[in-house]
């Protein structure tokens, strides 16, 4: 299946974005990055793959942990995510990680070419998920493992929650369709799972991971990251007058207040660590 080449041209829109708030959402997300290498066993000297990479995570994190004798590739076919993250390997000094144009359902690699492939939340935006793991399958060695995250439903995120609930006050988006290509495509438990064992994944599994996302910020630089690198909240916004977009901020703000630490925001949040292994041949 081709990739959605207007998808892709908006993450292009938003990479600047994504690179501007990049250390603060390494931050955040770090924990889920952790449950991915966990479960992937990765370790120092392994050869690995992370699809939809965005700006380079979790790749760049993961450079650090395989060092020089390991390789790290991220691909995504949003250019200047790509771009983004060749520059921040450039400045990591992270020359064993490489960064290339690419999309899920048609990787350029050799059969069995990696220790491990793992992909943060980048599955929902595939045009087609089972295609994509089939190739995550193909490019991992036999017996290793190929890991996925996505996000739980909406109402245990806040990260999203506050905001879309605000904005729901104004623009109505219940009419959902269940495989909208957005952040809670397989929210659902057992969805990606059978995605996997479709795709021809043997000892699949799925494990709920709750945590918490804290980032040295208030609740209005939160705003702002958020409406910011979001494409659709940047939509939403587009539909409001001035004195409409003022009141949503007002009741997100208000939202938010809960959460507001002293060091910044404390997000419940829930993700869904989905993974399988490419069968050895018999
Ligand atoms: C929510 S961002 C996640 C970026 C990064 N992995 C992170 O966790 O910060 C989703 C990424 O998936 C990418 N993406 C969209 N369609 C894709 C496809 N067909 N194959 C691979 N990646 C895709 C987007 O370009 C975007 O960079």
């Amino acid at each position: 299946m081709k990739p959605d080449q207007a998808g892709v041209d908006k993450w292009s829109g938003v990479a600047p974005f994504w690179e501007k708030y990049r250390e603060i959402i390494q931050g955040m997300f770090a924990p889920v990055t952790d449950a991915l290498i966990e479960e992937s066993g990765i370790a120092k000297g392994h050869t690995v793959l992370d699809v939809g990479t965005g700006p380079g995570e979790p790749a760049l994190s993961v450079a650090a942990l395989v060092g020089p004798q390991g390789k790290v590739v991220g691909i995504d076919p949003a250019s200047q995510m790509v771009a983004a993250a060749r520059r921040m390997a450039e400045q990591r000094a992270l020359h064993h990680a490489q960064f290339e144009i690419a999309s899920a359902d048609s990787l350029p690699f050799l059969p069995e070419s990696f220790d491990a492939v793992l992909c943060r939340f980048g599955a929902m935006f595939f045009p087609s998920p089972v295609d994509g793991v089939r190739e995550m399958l193909r490019v991992v060695r036999p017996g290793r493992r190929v890991v996925l995250a996505v996000w739980g439903p909406s109402n245990r995120n806040p990260f999203f929650d506050t905001l879309s609930r605000a904005f729901d006050r104004y623009i109505d988006s219940s009419s959902r369709e269940e495989d909208n290509q957005d952040a809670f495509r397989f929210a659902i438990p057992g969805k990606l799972l059978d995605v996997f064992a479709g795709a021809g994944a043997i000892e699949t599994s799925e494990r709920l991971f709750p945590f918490t996302i804290q980032g040295p910020v208030s609740a209005e630089e939160f705003w702002a990251l958020r409406c910011e690198m979001s494409e659709t909240l940047r939509e939403k916004s587009a539909k409001l007058s001035v004195g409409q977009l003022a009141e949503v901020r007002r009741q997100a703000l208000i939202d938010l207040a809960e959460y507001s630490t002293e060091g910044g925001l404390r997000l419940p949040a829930e993700v869904l660590i989905v993974s399988g292994t490419k069968n050895r041949p018999a």
